[in-house]
Protein backbone atom coordinates (compact mmCIF):
# COMPACT_ATOMS: atom_id res chain seq x y z
CA UNK A 1 0.00 0.00 0.00
CA UNK A 2 0.95 3.69 -0.42
CA UNK A 3 1.63 5.14 2.93
CA UNK A 4 1.33 8.80 3.58
CA UNK A 5 4.77 9.98 5.24
CA UNK A 6 4.52 11.90 8.24
CA UNK A 7 6.16 15.38 7.76
CA UNK A 8 8.73 15.96 10.06
CA UNK A 9 7.78 13.69 13.26
CA UNK A 10 10.74 12.83 15.09
CA UNK A 11 9.45 10.09 17.82
CA UNK A 12 9.22 12.35 20.66
CA UNK A 13 10.36 10.98 24.30
CA UNK A 14 7.88 8.37 24.76
CA UNK A 15 8.80 9.20 28.89
CA UNK A 16 7.51 12.93 28.46
CA UNK A 17 3.86 13.57 28.71
CA UNK A 18 2.80 16.98 28.29
CA UNK A 19 1.11 18.64 31.63
CA UNK A 20 -2.64 17.03 31.34
CA UNK A 21 -4.55 19.96 32.96
CA UNK A 22 -7.70 17.96 32.77
CA UNK A 23 -7.52 17.14 29.08
CA UNK A 24 -9.56 13.86 29.81
CA UNK A 25 -12.49 16.16 30.58
CA UNK A 26 -13.17 17.77 27.11
CA UNK A 27 -11.16 15.50 24.68
CA UNK A 28 -12.04 13.98 21.47
CA UNK A 29 -11.07 10.45 21.49
CA UNK A 30 -11.12 8.06 18.49
CA UNK A 31 -11.25 4.67 18.87
CA UNK A 32 -8.76 2.91 16.54
CA UNK A 33 -9.92 -1.34 15.65
CA UNK A 34 -6.55 -1.90 14.76
CA UNK A 35 -7.46 -5.38 12.63
CA UNK A 36 -9.67 -3.11 10.56
CA UNK A 37 -7.86 0.40 10.39
CA UNK A 38 -5.29 0.24 7.40
CA UNK A 39 -2.80 -2.54 6.67
CA UNK A 40 0.71 -1.64 5.85
CA UNK A 41 1.87 -4.99 5.33
CA UNK A 42 -0.79 -5.76 2.98
CA UNK A 43 -1.54 -9.28 4.53
CA UNK A 44 -5.10 -7.75 4.86
CA UNK A 45 -4.92 -7.63 8.30
CA UNK A 46 -4.28 -3.73 9.69
CA UNK A 47 -1.47 -3.28 11.65
CA UNK A 48 0.51 -1.06 13.78
CA UNK A 49 2.46 0.44 10.28
CA UNK A 50 -0.69 1.37 8.90
CA UNK A 51 -2.00 3.25 11.66
CA UNK A 52 1.62 5.09 11.14
CA UNK A 53 1.23 5.90 8.41
CA UNK A 54 -2.52 7.80 8.79
CA UNK A 55 -1.44 9.79 11.79
CA UNK A 56 -1.66 12.83 9.35
CA UNK A 57 -5.44 11.56 9.08
CA UNK A 58 -6.32 11.68 12.62
CA UNK A 59 -4.59 14.75 12.67
CA UNK A 60 -6.42 16.54 10.12
CA UNK A 61 -10.11 14.91 12.08
CA UNK A 62 -8.42 16.95 15.38
CA UNK A 63 -8.89 14.03 17.44
CA UNK A 64 -6.77 14.72 21.32
CA UNK A 65 -6.64 10.69 21.54
CA UNK A 66 -6.42 7.31 20.32
CA UNK A 67 -8.01 4.24 22.18
CA UNK A 68 -6.59 0.96 21.02
CA UNK A 69 -8.89 -1.73 20.93
CA UNK A 70 -6.20 -4.48 22.30
CA UNK A 71 -3.17 -5.06 20.40
CA UNK A 72 -1.18 -8.01 22.05
CA UNK A 73 -0.12 -10.97 21.27
CA UNK A 74 -3.49 -13.11 21.35
CA UNK A 75 -5.15 -16.22 19.47
CA UNK A 76 -7.97 -13.38 18.42
CA UNK A 77 -10.99 -15.73 20.06
CA UNK A 78 -12.65 -12.65 20.75
CA UNK A 79 -10.86 -10.23 18.70
CA UNK A 80 -7.91 -9.35 20.50
CA UNK A 81 -10.08 -9.36 24.24
CA UNK A 82 -8.44 -12.93 24.69
CA UNK A 83 -4.97 -11.18 26.04
CA UNK A 84 -2.47 -14.28 25.50
CA UNK A 85 0.34 -11.73 26.64
CA UNK A 86 0.60 -8.42 27.45
CA UNK A 87 4.01 -6.90 26.95
CA UNK A 88 4.24 -8.34 23.44
CA UNK A 89 2.67 -6.83 20.62
CA UNK A 90 0.77 -9.51 18.29
CA UNK A 91 2.82 -9.88 15.63
CA UNK A 92 -0.14 -10.00 13.11
CA UNK A 93 -0.36 -6.33 14.06
CA UNK A 94 3.47 -5.94 14.60
CA UNK A 95 6.41 -5.29 17.27
CA UNK A 96 6.89 -3.79 21.01
CA UNK A 97 9.22 -1.74 18.79
CA UNK A 98 6.75 -0.24 16.60
CA UNK A 99 4.33 -0.05 19.09
CA UNK A 100 6.48 2.44 21.19
CA UNK A 101 6.87 4.38 17.73
CA UNK A 102 3.46 5.25 17.20
CA UNK A 103 3.46 6.29 20.68
CA UNK A 104 5.83 8.28 20.24
CA UNK A 105 4.79 10.08 16.94
CA UNK A 106 1.15 10.46 17.82
CA UNK A 107 1.99 12.17 20.86
CA UNK A 108 4.46 14.37 18.47
CA UNK A 109 1.43 15.51 16.62
CA UNK A 110 -0.23 16.08 20.05
CA UNK A 111 -2.55 13.38 20.16
CA UNK A 112 -2.26 10.89 23.24
CA UNK A 113 -2.98 7.04 23.36
CA UNK A 114 -4.83 5.21 25.66
CA UNK A 115 -4.43 1.31 25.65
CA UNK A 116 -7.02 -1.46 26.55
CA UNK A 117 -6.50 -3.63 29.72
CA UNK A 118 -8.79 -6.51 30.06
CA UNK A 119 -9.09 -7.63 33.98
CA UNK A 120 -11.73 -9.79 33.82
CA UNK A 121 -10.13 -12.61 32.17
CA UNK A 122 -7.10 -13.62 29.85
CA UNK A 123 -6.61 -15.57 27.10
CA UNK A 124 -6.47 -20.01 27.61
CA UNK A 125 -3.28 -19.43 25.75
CA UNK A 126 -1.82 -17.26 28.61
CA UNK A 127 0.90 -18.75 30.40
CA UNK A 128 -0.72 -19.12 33.31
CA UNK A 129 -3.69 -20.86 32.72
CA UNK A 130 -1.59 -23.13 30.59
CA UNK A 131 0.01 -23.55 33.71
CA UNK A 132 -2.79 -24.52 35.74
CA UNK A 133 -3.96 -26.97 33.27
CA UNK A 134 -0.67 -28.37 33.39
CA UNK A 135 -0.56 -28.44 37.45
CA UNK A 136 -3.79 -30.10 37.85
CA UNK A 137 -6.28 -29.91 40.92
CA UNK A 138 -5.88 -28.38 43.97
CA UNK A 139 -2.35 -26.78 42.86
CA UNK A 140 -1.29 -23.49 43.51
CA UNK A 141 -1.69 -22.00 39.83
CA UNK A 142 -5.15 -23.02 39.55
CA UNK A 143 -5.86 -20.25 42.39
CA UNK A 144 -5.51 -17.55 39.94
CA UNK A 145 -8.50 -19.21 38.29
CA UNK A 146 -12.12 -19.99 38.87
CA UNK A 147 -11.56 -24.10 39.22
CA UNK A 148 -14.08 -25.56 40.82
CA UNK A 149 -15.55 -29.35 40.86
CA UNK A 150 -18.71 -29.96 39.11
CA UNK A 151 -22.04 -30.98 41.11
CA UNK A 152 -23.18 -33.94 41.35
CA UNK A 153 -21.60 -37.67 42.76
CA UNK A 154 -19.59 -37.67 39.61
CA UNK A 155 -19.34 -33.80 38.99
CA UNK A 156 -20.82 -33.65 35.82
CA UNK A 157 -22.87 -30.32 36.59
CA UNK A 158 -22.26 -26.99 35.86
CA UNK A 159 -21.01 -25.29 39.62
CA UNK A 160 -23.10 -22.42 38.84
CA UNK A 161 -26.21 -21.41 37.04
CA UNK A 162 -24.66 -17.65 35.38
CA UNK A 163 -25.60 -16.87 32.46
CA UNK A 164 -23.36 -15.17 29.65
CA UNK A 165 -22.84 -12.10 28.23
CA UNK A 166 -22.53 -14.28 25.13
CA UNK A 167 -24.94 -16.64 26.02
CA UNK A 168 -24.10 -20.04 26.40
CA UNK A 169 -22.48 -21.80 29.29
CA UNK A 170 -20.49 -19.79 31.96
CA UNK A 171 -18.31 -22.61 33.00
CA UNK A 172 -16.28 -25.53 30.82
CA UNK A 173 -15.26 -28.79 32.08
CA UNK A 174 -11.09 -29.17 31.76
CA UNK A 175 -9.50 -32.93 30.95
CA UNK A 176 -6.78 -34.63 33.78
CA UNK A 177 -4.07 -36.09 31.48
CA UNK A 178 -5.45 -39.75 31.72
CA UNK A 179 -8.17 -38.79 29.54
CA UNK A 180 -10.60 -38.79 32.74
CA UNK A 181 -13.27 -35.67 33.15
CA UNK A 182 -11.74 -33.20 35.47
CA UNK A 183 -12.71 -29.68 37.05
CA UNK A 184 -14.80 -27.19 35.53
CA UNK A 185 -13.64 -23.62 35.04
CA UNK A 186 -15.47 -20.61 34.89
CA UNK A 187 -15.42 -18.07 32.05
CA UNK A 188 -18.37 -15.14 31.56
CA UNK A 189 -17.36 -15.10 28.07
CA UNK A 190 -15.77 -17.91 25.68
CA UNK A 191 -14.76 -21.07 26.94
CA UNK A 192 -11.24 -19.46 25.70
CA UNK A 193 -11.16 -16.69 28.10
CA UNK A 194 -10.51 -17.90 31.72
CA UNK A 195 -11.82 -15.68 34.57
CA UNK A 196 -9.10 -14.75 36.41
CA UNK A 197 -9.44 -14.62 40.73
CA UNK A 198 -8.98 -11.24 41.69
CA UNK A 199 -8.80 -12.72 45.51
CA UNK A 200 -5.15 -13.87 44.66
CA UNK A 201 -2.80 -11.07 45.17
CA UNK A 202 -0.48 -12.21 41.95
CA UNK A 203 -3.37 -11.24 40.01
CA UNK A 204 -3.33 -8.11 41.33
CA UNK A 205 -0.14 -7.49 40.84
CA UNK A 206 0.52 -7.90 38.12
CA UNK A 207 -2.17 -5.90 36.16
CA UNK A 208 -0.68 -2.82 38.33
CA UNK A 209 2.83 -4.22 36.55
CA UNK A 210 1.20 -3.83 33.49
CA UNK A 211 0.01 -0.78 33.63
CA UNK A 212 3.45 0.74 34.70
CA UNK A 213 4.75 -0.67 31.24
CA UNK A 214 2.37 0.52 29.45
CA UNK A 215 2.93 3.90 31.23
CA UNK A 216 6.33 3.85 30.84
CA UNK A 217 6.18 3.93 27.02
CA UNK A 218 3.82 6.77 27.31
CA UNK A 219 0.45 5.49 27.19
CA UNK A 220 -1.69 8.49 28.75
CA UNK A 221 -4.52 6.42 29.97
CA UNK A 222 -6.18 2.66 29.86
CA UNK A 223 -9.50 2.03 28.96
CA UNK A 224 -10.89 -0.84 31.66
CA UNK A 225 -12.73 -3.94 29.66
CA UNK A 226 -15.83 -5.23 31.55
CA UNK A 227 -14.68 -3.26 34.53
CA UNK A 228 -17.68 -4.26 36.96
CA UNK A 229 -16.66 -7.99 36.32
CA UNK A 230 -13.78 -8.65 37.83
CA UNK A 231 -14.65 -9.58 41.50
CA UNK A 232 -16.98 -12.93 41.98
CA UNK A 233 -18.44 -13.61 45.38
CA UNK A 234 -16.48 -17.01 46.43
CA UNK A 235 -18.82 -18.64 48.01
CA UNK A 236 -20.03 -19.25 44.05
CA UNK A 237 -23.68 -18.84 45.01
CA UNK A 238 -26.55 -19.39 41.95
CA UNK A 239 -28.33 -16.91 40.88
CA UNK A 240 -31.93 -16.65 42.04
CA UNK A 241 -34.51 -17.88 39.00
CA UNK A 242 -36.27 -14.67 37.55
CA UNK A 243 -34.36 -11.29 37.87
CA UNK A 244 -30.65 -11.27 39.55
CA UNK A 245 -30.21 -9.02 42.74
CA UNK A 246 -29.45 -5.79 41.84
CA UNK A 247 -27.49 -5.85 44.68
CA UNK A 248 -24.90 -7.91 45.75
CA UNK A 249 -24.93 -9.82 42.72
CA UNK A 250 -22.34 -13.10 42.46
CA UNK A 251 -20.39 -11.35 39.77
CA UNK A 252 -21.30 -7.94 38.87
CA UNK A 253 -20.55 -4.66 40.30
CA UNK A 254 -19.40 -5.69 43.29
CA UNK A 255 -17.68 -3.45 46.17
CA UNK A 256 -14.37 -5.14 46.03
CA UNK A 257 -13.82 -3.96 42.81
CA UNK A 258 -13.50 -0.03 43.95
CA UNK A 259 -10.42 -0.96 45.91
CA UNK A 260 -8.58 -2.27 42.77
CA UNK A 261 -9.40 0.35 40.88
CA UNK A 262 -8.13 2.68 43.92
CA UNK A 263 -5.12 1.02 43.16
CA UNK A 264 -5.11 1.32 39.70
CA UNK A 265 -5.21 5.09 40.14
CA UNK A 266 -2.70 5.33 42.47
CA UNK A 267 -0.32 3.65 40.17
CA UNK A 268 -1.73 5.75 37.49
CA UNK A 269 -1.14 8.83 39.70
CA UNK A 270 2.61 7.73 40.22
CA UNK A 271 2.67 9.48 36.50
CA UNK A 272 3.26 13.10 35.19
CA UNK A 273 0.84 14.05 32.54
CA UNK A 274 -2.44 12.88 33.89
CA UNK A 275 -2.99 9.40 32.69
CA UNK A 276 -6.38 8.30 33.28
CA UNK A 277 -8.27 5.43 33.62
CA UNK A 278 -11.43 4.98 31.18
CA UNK A 279 -14.34 2.14 32.32
CA UNK A 280 -16.20 0.11 30.42
CA UNK A 281 -19.48 0.32 33.19
CA UNK A 282 -22.37 -1.36 32.36
CA UNK A 283 -24.62 -0.90 34.97
CA UNK A 284 -28.27 0.48 35.11
CA UNK A 285 -28.15 1.94 38.57
CA UNK A 286 -26.61 5.50 38.62
CA UNK A 287 -26.02 5.45 41.62
CA UNK A 288 -23.63 2.40 41.72
CA UNK A 289 -22.12 3.80 38.54
CA UNK A 290 -21.29 6.82 39.77
CA UNK A 291 -19.60 5.16 42.82
CA UNK A 292 -16.61 4.28 40.13
CA UNK A 293 -16.04 7.88 39.22
CA UNK A 294 -15.84 8.87 42.99
CA UNK A 295 -12.18 10.57 43.61
CA UNK A 296 -9.80 8.66 43.62
CA UNK A 297 -11.39 5.91 41.23
CA UNK A 298 -11.71 6.34 37.31
CA UNK A 299 -11.70 9.46 36.02
CA UNK A 300 -14.36 8.51 33.14
CA UNK A 301 -16.47 6.09 32.20
CA UNK A 302 -18.22 4.95 29.28
CA UNK A 303 -21.72 6.41 29.20
CA UNK A 304 -23.97 3.90 27.50
CA UNK A 305 -26.93 4.50 28.49
CA UNK A 306 -27.34 7.53 26.23
CA UNK A 307 -25.62 5.45 23.52
CA UNK A 308 -28.80 2.52 23.48
CA UNK A 309 -31.64 5.58 23.44
CA UNK A 310 -33.62 5.48 20.11
CA UNK A 311 -34.00 8.40 17.92
CA UNK A 312 -36.52 10.29 20.12
CA UNK A 313 -35.84 13.93 21.79
CA UNK A 314 -37.73 13.05 24.74
CA UNK A 315 -35.77 10.07 25.69
CA UNK A 316 -32.57 11.62 24.79
CA UNK A 317 -33.03 14.58 26.49
CA UNK A 318 -34.03 12.62 29.49
CA UNK A 319 -30.74 10.59 28.80
CA UNK A 320 -28.95 13.36 28.81
CA UNK A 321 -30.19 15.21 32.10
CA UNK A 322 -29.78 11.91 33.62
CA UNK A 323 -26.41 11.76 32.83
CA UNK A 324 -25.56 14.89 33.87
CA UNK A 325 -27.22 14.24 37.35
CA UNK A 326 -25.32 11.42 37.44
CA UNK A 327 -22.05 12.65 37.10
CA UNK A 328 -22.45 15.99 39.19
CA UNK A 329 -21.94 14.64 42.46
CA UNK A 330 -19.01 13.19 42.05
CA UNK A 331 -17.18 15.71 39.98
CA UNK A 332 -16.80 13.53 36.86
CA UNK A 333 -17.54 14.38 33.06
CA UNK A 334 -19.72 12.44 31.13
CA UNK A 335 -18.58 10.67 28.14
CA UNK A 336 -20.99 11.10 25.12
CA UNK A 337 -20.25 7.97 22.79
CA UNK A 338 -22.63 6.58 19.79
CA UNK A 339 -20.98 3.23 18.98
CA UNK A 340 -18.00 1.04 19.58
CA UNK A 341 -16.86 -2.12 17.79
CA UNK A 342 -19.52 -4.37 19.13
CA UNK A 343 -22.55 -1.49 18.40
CA UNK A 344 -24.64 -1.66 15.46
CA UNK A 345 -23.16 1.99 13.60
CA UNK A 346 -25.29 4.55 13.93
CA UNK A 347 -26.32 5.01 10.24
CA UNK A 348 -27.86 1.44 10.21
CA UNK A 349 -29.03 1.69 13.38
CA UNK A 350 -30.96 5.43 13.33
CA UNK A 351 -32.52 4.19 9.85
CA UNK A 352 -34.30 1.03 11.40
CA UNK A 353 -38.26 1.27 12.80
CA UNK A 354 -37.20 0.03 16.58
CA UNK A 355 -33.71 3.40 16.46
CA UNK A 356 -32.82 1.64 20.34
CA UNK A 357 -29.82 -0.57 20.94
CA UNK A 358 -30.04 -3.84 22.29
CA UNK A 359 -27.04 -6.71 22.21
CA UNK A 360 -30.28 -9.41 22.47
CA UNK A 361 -32.13 -7.60 19.65
CA UNK A 362 -29.72 -7.86 16.72
CA UNK A 363 -31.07 -9.98 13.91
CA UNK A 364 -29.81 -10.93 10.26
CA UNK A 365 -32.15 -8.24 7.38
CA UNK A 366 -33.30 -6.00 9.88
CA UNK A 367 -34.90 -3.11 7.54
CA UNK A 368 -33.33 -0.13 7.87
CA UNK A 369 -33.73 3.41 5.52
CA UNK A 370 -30.00 3.57 4.73
CA UNK A 371 -30.33 7.58 3.63
CA UNK A 372 -32.43 8.58 6.95
CA UNK A 373 -30.12 6.84 9.49
CA UNK A 374 -27.30 8.77 7.74
CA UNK A 375 -29.00 12.21 8.15
CA UNK A 376 -29.74 11.12 11.65
CA UNK A 377 -26.16 10.04 12.64
CA UNK A 378 -24.69 13.46 11.10
CA UNK A 379 -27.37 15.44 13.67
CA UNK A 380 -26.76 12.69 16.64
CA UNK A 381 -22.28 13.40 15.83
CA UNK A 382 -23.26 17.40 16.12
CA UNK A 383 -26.15 16.71 18.78
CA UNK A 384 -23.26 15.12 21.10
CA UNK A 385 -20.10 16.86 20.35
CA UNK A 386 -22.06 19.74 21.86
CA UNK A 387 -22.73 18.01 25.39
CA UNK A 388 -20.33 18.94 28.43
CA UNK A 389 -17.84 15.98 28.69
CA UNK A 390 -15.35 14.28 26.58
CA UNK A 391 -15.91 12.56 23.32
CA UNK A 392 -15.87 8.63 21.92
CA UNK A 393 -15.55 8.56 17.79
CA UNK A 394 -15.52 5.02 16.66
CA UNK A 395 -13.41 4.86 13.62
CA UNK A 396 -15.50 4.56 10.24
CA UNK A 397 -18.38 6.89 12.10
CA UNK A 398 -16.56 9.83 11.13
CA UNK A 399 -16.96 8.34 7.13
CA UNK A 400 -20.37 7.63 7.75
CA UNK A 401 -20.23 3.65 7.23
CA UNK A 402 -23.54 2.10 7.94
CA UNK A 403 -23.26 -1.56 9.34
CA UNK A 404 -22.08 -4.62 7.22
CA UNK A 405 -24.46 -7.48 6.62
CA UNK A 406 -21.62 -10.03 6.16
CA UNK A 407 -22.18 -13.71 4.38
CA UNK A 408 -22.14 -16.02 6.81
CA UNK A 409 -18.62 -17.76 5.91
CA UNK A 410 -17.07 -14.39 6.43
CA UNK A 411 -18.41 -14.12 10.27
CA UNK A 412 -15.75 -14.34 13.04
CA UNK A 413 -17.45 -13.12 16.23
CA UNK A 414 -17.59 -15.36 18.65
CA UNK A 415 -21.30 -13.97 19.89
CA UNK A 416 -22.40 -14.91 16.41
CA UNK A 417 -21.62 -18.91 16.66
CA UNK A 418 -23.00 -18.85 20.62
CA UNK A 419 -26.37 -17.05 19.39
CA UNK A 420 -26.73 -20.85 17.79
CA UNK A 421 -26.48 -17.99 14.48
CA UNK A 422 -29.55 -15.80 15.10
CA UNK A 423 -27.27 -12.88 16.37
CA UNK A 424 -25.12 -11.58 13.16
CA UNK A 425 -22.61 -11.02 15.34
CA UNK A 426 -20.70 -7.62 15.73
CA UNK A 427 -18.36 -8.16 13.01
CA UNK A 428 -20.46 -6.22 10.82
CA UNK A 429 -18.83 -2.92 12.28
CA UNK A 430 -15.88 -4.14 11.97
CA UNK A 431 -15.23 -4.04 8.58
CA UNK A 432 -11.82 -2.58 7.29
CA UNK A 433 -11.82 1.25 6.85
CA UNK A 434 -12.32 2.65 2.54
CA UNK A 435 -9.77 4.89 2.41
CA UNK A 436 -9.29 5.23 -1.57
CA UNK A 437 -10.88 4.23 -5.40
CA UNK A 438 -13.69 2.63 -6.08
CA UNK A 439 -12.71 -1.14 -5.26
CA UNK A 440 -12.04 -3.44 -2.18
CA UNK A 441 -9.44 -2.97 -0.74
CA UNK A 442 -10.29 0.51 -1.49
CA UNK A 443 -6.61 1.53 -0.41
CA UNK A 444 -6.79 -0.35 2.79
CA UNK A 445 -3.89 -2.67 1.90
CA UNK A 446 -4.34 -6.65 1.50
CA UNK A 447 -7.24 -8.39 0.56
CA UNK A 448 -9.21 -7.67 4.08
CA UNK A 449 -9.69 -9.90 6.70
CA UNK A 450 -13.19 -9.28 6.36
CA UNK A 451 -15.10 -8.69 2.72
CA UNK A 452 -16.20 -4.28 2.01
CA UNK A 453 -19.02 -3.77 0.10
CA UNK A 454 -19.26 -3.03 -3.85
CA UNK A 455 -20.60 0.52 -2.88
CA UNK A 456 -18.03 2.12 -0.88
CA UNK A 457 -16.52 4.22 -3.24
CA UNK A 458 -18.78 7.18 -1.86
CA UNK A 459 -17.44 6.54 1.42
CA UNK A 460 -13.58 6.47 1.08
CA UNK A 461 -11.71 9.28 2.54
CA UNK A 462 -10.50 10.14 -0.64
CA UNK A 463 -13.96 10.66 -2.00
CA UNK A 464 -14.69 12.71 1.20
CA UNK A 465 -11.94 14.94 1.49
CA UNK A 466 -13.06 16.72 -1.88
CA UNK A 467 -16.40 17.14 -0.68
CA UNK A 468 -17.15 19.91 1.69
CA UNK A 469 -20.23 18.53 2.87
CA UNK A 470 -18.94 15.40 3.57
CA UNK A 471 -19.86 13.16 6.96
CA UNK A 472 -15.95 13.16 7.52
CA UNK A 473 -15.70 17.23 6.54
CA UNK A 474 -18.96 17.81 9.48
CA UNK A 475 -17.17 15.79 11.96
CA UNK A 476 -13.36 17.79 11.12
CA UNK A 477 -15.76 21.15 11.21
CA UNK A 478 -17.23 19.76 14.60
CA UNK A 479 -14.60 18.86 16.35
CA UNK A 480 -11.95 22.04 15.07
CA UNK A 481 -15.05 24.28 16.70
CA UNK A 482 -15.82 22.51 19.45
CA UNK A 483 -12.34 23.17 20.48
CA UNK A 484 -12.91 26.93 19.21
CA UNK A 485 -15.37 28.09 21.15
CA UNK A 486 -15.21 28.50 24.71
CA UNK A 487 -19.06 27.86 25.29
CA UNK A 488 -18.97 24.15 24.34
CA UNK A 489 -15.91 23.48 27.04
CA UNK A 490 -17.75 24.41 29.96
CA UNK A 491 -19.59 22.12 32.14
CA UNK A 492 -22.97 23.72 32.13
CA UNK A 493 -25.87 23.50 29.66
CA UNK A 494 -29.45 24.80 29.93
CA UNK A 495 -32.60 23.42 27.94
CA UNK A 496 -34.74 25.50 25.76
CA UNK A 497 -38.73 24.41 25.13
CA UNK A 498 -38.67 24.71 21.40
CA UNK A 499 -41.30 21.91 21.00
CA UNK A 500 -41.38 18.41 21.79
CA UNK A 501 -39.56 16.65 18.98
CA UNK A 502 -36.59 19.32 18.94
CA UNK A 503 -33.35 19.08 21.33
CA UNK A 504 -32.41 22.28 22.45
CA UNK A 505 -29.92 23.97 24.48
CA UNK A 506 -27.54 26.47 25.50
CA UNK A 507 -23.66 26.20 26.17
CA UNK A 508 -22.40 29.05 27.94
CA UNK A 509 -23.51 32.32 27.31
CA UNK A 510 -23.66 32.17 23.08
CA UNK A 511 -23.88 28.81 21.63
CA UNK A 512 -26.82 26.53 21.14
CA UNK A 513 -27.17 23.33 19.71
CA UNK A 514 -30.58 22.98 18.30
CA UNK A 515 -31.59 19.11 16.57
CA UNK A 516 -35.23 18.44 14.71
CA UNK A 517 -35.95 14.98 15.62
CA UNK A 518 -39.69 15.27 14.62
CA UNK A 519 -40.81 14.66 10.87
CA UNK A 520 -41.45 18.30 10.10
CA UNK A 521 -38.74 21.46 9.75
CA UNK A 522 -39.32 23.94 12.62
CA UNK A 523 -37.79 27.15 12.62
CA UNK A 524 -34.51 28.29 14.08
CA UNK A 525 -34.78 30.39 17.19
CA UNK A 526 -33.25 33.87 16.77
CA UNK A 527 -29.70 33.78 16.82
CA UNK A 528 -26.37 35.84 14.96
CA UNK A 529 -24.44 33.35 12.79
CA UNK A 530 -25.06 29.80 11.83
CA UNK A 531 -21.90 27.57 13.05
CA UNK A 532 -22.48 24.41 11.76
CA UNK A 533 -25.31 22.11 10.12
CA UNK A 534 -25.33 18.64 9.49
CA UNK A 535 -27.76 19.24 6.94
CA UNK A 536 -28.93 22.62 4.46
CA UNK A 537 -30.92 24.49 6.41
CA UNK A 538 -33.12 27.15 4.22
CA UNK A 539 -34.22 29.34 6.55
CA UNK A 540 -35.42 26.26 8.83
CA UNK A 541 -34.08 22.98 10.54
CA UNK A 542 -35.08 20.31 8.33
CA UNK A 543 -36.49 16.45 9.95
CA UNK A 544 -33.33 14.46 11.40
CA UNK A 545 -30.74 17.66 11.56
CA UNK A 546 -28.80 19.75 13.91
CA UNK A 547 -27.60 23.21 13.91
CA UNK A 548 -25.10 24.70 16.54
CA UNK A 549 -26.13 28.63 16.21
CA UNK A 550 -24.41 31.39 17.93
CA UNK A 551 -25.93 34.17 19.84
CA UNK A 552 -23.02 36.21 19.33
CA UNK A 553 -20.46 36.96 17.16
CA UNK A 554 -17.80 34.97 18.75
CA UNK A 555 -15.73 33.89 16.33
CA UNK A 556 -12.89 35.75 14.03
CA UNK A 557 -14.30 37.24 10.74
CA UNK A 558 -12.12 34.98 9.31
CA UNK A 559 -14.11 31.73 10.28
CA UNK A 560 -15.12 29.67 7.18
CA UNK A 561 -18.36 29.97 6.40
CA UNK A 562 -21.33 27.41 7.50
CA UNK A 563 -22.18 25.69 5.34
C1 LIG B 1 -16.17 -5.75 26.04
C2 LIG B 1 -15.47 -5.57 24.72
O1 LIG B 1 -15.78 -4.31 24.19
C3 LIG B 1 -15.92 -6.71 23.84
O2 LIG B 1 -15.50 -6.54 22.51
C4 LIG B 1 -15.42 -8.00 24.43
O3 LIG B 1 -15.92 -9.08 23.68
C5 LIG B 1 -15.88 -8.16 25.89
N1 LIG B 1 -15.72 -6.98 26.67
C6 LIG B 1 -15.10 -9.27 26.56
O4 LIG B 1 -13.76 -8.88 26.76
Amino acid sequence: MDTEVLPGTAPADPLTMPAGEGWWRTAVIYQVYVRSFADGNGDGVGDLTGVRSRLPYLKSLGVDALWFTPWYRSPLADGGYDVQDYRQIDPRFGTLEEAELLIAEALALGIRTIVDIVPNHISDQHEWFQQALAAGPGSPERERFWFHRGRGEHGAGIPTNWVSSFQGETWSRTRNPDGTDGEWYLHLFTPEQPDLNWNHPDVRREHEDVLRFWFDRGVAGVRIDSAALPVKDPALPDLPPGTAPAVDHPHIDRDELHDIYRGWRAVADEYDGERVLVGEVWLDDAERFARYLRPGEMHTAFNFGFMTQPWSAQAMRDSITRTLAEHAPVGAPATWVLSNHDITRPVTRYGQADSSFAFERKRFGTATDAARGARRARAAALLVAALPGSLYIYQGDELGLPEVELPLDAIEDPMHFRSGGIDPGRDGCRVPLPWKGEAAPYGFGGAPWLPQPEDWGALTVEAQDADPDSTLNLYRAAIALRRRIGDLVGSDLEWLELGADVLAFRRGDGTLSVSNLGAVPVPLPAHHEVLLASAPLDGVLPPDSTAWLALRAVLPRSHPAPK
